[in-house]
């Protein structure tokens, strides 16, 4: 929700930074899109330029001719509206009376109204409806009040209450950026003649791969040649954190692709082995599976599509470890608050490790002595920093809003660590769970298996679906989560209304919205176990004129009243994730391009949602 940005550098050894917020910014930009700008102390002229308006970033970088500035200190920002509707005067960055001061800022102050009413009865003007522009005439009413700047900024840290991430400047130290961090991400890219801050790893790429991900309550400021970190006045030492990312600079790039989702769906076959590999050379899977074999009741939590890879591992453990795991929704996370005790582990999965409503579920367990497991994609995020045992996903950087390779790799992941659990607990002899995780190396090959096999029909669907307004995804048993990860994408991209559900559940009441032509999507997410009861299920659709589609193993192939069958390969349930999902991740991407979407950045939508 919100990328910031801002880069400091010595102009003598790194030149302009121009160039180089815009690149930032733009790798930012999944973080929300519906306004930007820049804040630049301009080169020669020491004045403080602000360039911002309504709009995607590269129009505003045409309109306002933005790289045709020179500085070698400015801050930027990209934003999803929370306070105040997307406008000129409500972009960041927000300034102060003097117009000495900017500030762009990730997160809702949530003090912001007592803190602007007070501001105004001393004379300041606010021009913009956001919580943010307090930030900047605080620091000028601070200042005003005779304090040192970072006696200022220490002073406004202690005031402001909410979630930030802030960057700040202003014409009184040039060279300096000041930032802090509470709640949400920021991220500090040590370079050599420069520093720079982030609200993300990707974003720092094209600069450096040293970073240091602050924590919570941190701030202080970056200048060309140094990093000065305080937490509650103190200095903190930051040195023994600095991490040095393995991701290259090529994957935060579409690589030739026309989208970062068309992309991120192609390099499942890798990434899924990549993952595979990583895991089995590291222990991270073995210590949580010890400690989910010694708790008392396990719990797995995470939002959209990380909560149905929490509903995948849940089957797995039912089905497989004969083990009861209670999956829940994040942001639900108070009905379960009275069930978390010491004798409770916790999985919280997030790619981002970053996501509000996960982090507070994962602090709710915490805070009553349960163990916690992170499942993540991003090293040193906070949800794995805050966890006793962090597994890692290896699927790179993910820029396209919809998760996808994300998904599949942390299925990979939890679908291991289940293996793991069974044989602690003795549900597989040795020889089984030896022979699952071998099948698993086949992941990545089942991806692109499914992808090539699929590929016409997908086409074809596209040209019947992109007319449509509402479609049922139905499953039983797997099918069941992958069902409504299909769904969940269908609607992110295409605005078409896709509803998920299982198969049993048709009669229930759904199936009142069947008429003739109606898409039905049932998924066969195993070697046929669940044929016949799917055929039922595929029968009592057809007969009220539906339109029927099986997306499934070679088992489901022949059924009768089948519209369009896509057969993916030969599969179990161990395997199915792998092939099923990538068809249906390229159907949600193909119906968003036929339609005229943007894939990549989906209306009202946020990569990383780092507020409630
Ligand atoms: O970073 P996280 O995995 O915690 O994100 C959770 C959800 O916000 C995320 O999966 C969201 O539902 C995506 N837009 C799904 O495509």
């Amino acid at each position: 929700m919100c990328g910031i940005i801002g880069v400091t550098a010595d102009p003598e050894v790194y030149g302009n930074v121009v160039p180089r917020l815009v690149e930032g910014l733009k790798l930012l930009e999944y973080r929300g899109y519906d306004s930007a700008g820049f804040a630049l102390v301009e080169c020669g002229t020491g004045r403080l330029v602000v360039l911002k308006d309504k709009g995607r970033i590269d129009d505003i970088v045409e309109k306002y001719r933005v790289t045709g500035y020179c500085a070698a200190t400015g801050i930027a920002h990209t934003r999803w509206a929370t306070h105040g509707a997307p406008s000129r005067v409500n972009a960041h960055p927000h300034m102060d009376c003097s117009g000495r001061i900017a500030v762009v800022h990730n997160g809702i102050i949530k003090n912001f109204a007592e803190l602007r009413a007070m501001l105004e009865e001393r004379g300041h003007r606010f021009q913009s409806e956001t919580d943010t522009e307090v930030i900047a005439h605080l620091f000028e009413e601070y200042l005003r009040q005779g304090l040192e700047p970072l006696d200022a900024f220490r002073r406004l840290v202690s005031v402001v209450e909410g979630a930030y991430a802030i960057a700040l400047i202003h014409l009184g130290e040039p060279s300096r950026i000041y930032f802090a961090r509470n709640v949400s991400p920021l991220i500090i890219g040590l370079g050599n003649g420069f520093n720079a801050v982030s609200s993300d790893i990707p974003s720092l790429l094209p600069l450096t791969r040293r970073v240091l991900a602050l924590r919570d309550g941190e701030y202080g400021f970056i200048e060309p040649y140094k990093v000065y970190i305080e937490y509650r006045g103190r200095p903190v030492a930051w040195s023994e954190r600095v991490t040095h990312v393995a991701w290259s600079v090529e994957a935060a790039s579409k690589g030739g692709y026309p989208h970062y989702m068309l992309k991120e769906i192609m390099e499942q076959p890798r990434v899924l082995y990549e993952t595979y590999m990583g895991l089995l050379s590291s222990d991270e899977v073995q210590r949580a599976a010890s400690l989910i074999a010694s708790a008392g009741r396990v719990f797995i939590t995470g939002a959209g599509t990380s909560y149905h890879a929490g509903l995948v591992f849940a089957y797995y453990m039912a089905t497989v470890a004969g083990t009861p795991v209670y999956a829940f929704i994040a942001s639900e996370h108070e009905t379960y608050a009275n069930l978390f005790d010491s004798d409770t582990v916790l999985i919280a999965v997030s790619q981002s490790g970053e996501t509000i409503d996960t982090l507070q579920a994962l602090r709710a367990a915490r805070k009553r002595g349960s163990k916690i497991i992170a499942v993540s994609n991003v090293v040193a995020s906070t949800i794995p920093r805050e966890s006793d045992v962090a597994i890692y996903t290896r699927a790179g950087p993910e820029i396209g809003v919809a998760a996808t390779k994300t998904f599949l790799t942390q299925v990979l992941a939890l679908t291991l660590l289940s293996l793991e659990v069974a044989r602690l607990r003795g549900a597989v002899s040795e020889s089984m769970y030896s022979e699952s995780v071998k099948r698993l190396a086949d992941s990545g090959r089942k991806a692109g298996e499914g992808l090539e096999r699929s590929s016409r029909q997908v086409e074809r669907l596209v040209g019947l679906l992109k007319e449509v307004k509402s479609m049922y995804i139905l499953g039983r048993g797997l099918g069941v989560p992958l069902a409504l990860e299909a769904a969940l994408k269908v609607k992110e991209v295409s605005y078409i209304h896709a509803e998920a559900y299982p198969a049993g559940e048709s009669k229930h009441g759904p199936i009142a919205l069947v008429e003739e032509g109606f898409p039905v999507i049932f998924i066969g997410a195993d070697d046929g176990d669940m044929r016949d009861r799917l055929q039922s299920n595929v029968m009592e659709m057809k007969a009220r004129g539906a339109y029927t589609v099986v997306v499934g193993s070679n088992a489901y192939s022949g059924m009768k009243g089948v519209d369009m069958y896509i057969g993916l390969g030969a599969f179990d349930e161990l395997t199915a994730p792998y092939a099923v999902i990538p068809p249906l991740q390229l159907l949600a991407y193909k119906l968003a391009v036929a339609l005229g979407r943007d894939p990549d950045k989906p209306r009202n939508l946020a990569k990383t949602v780092t507020v409630e």
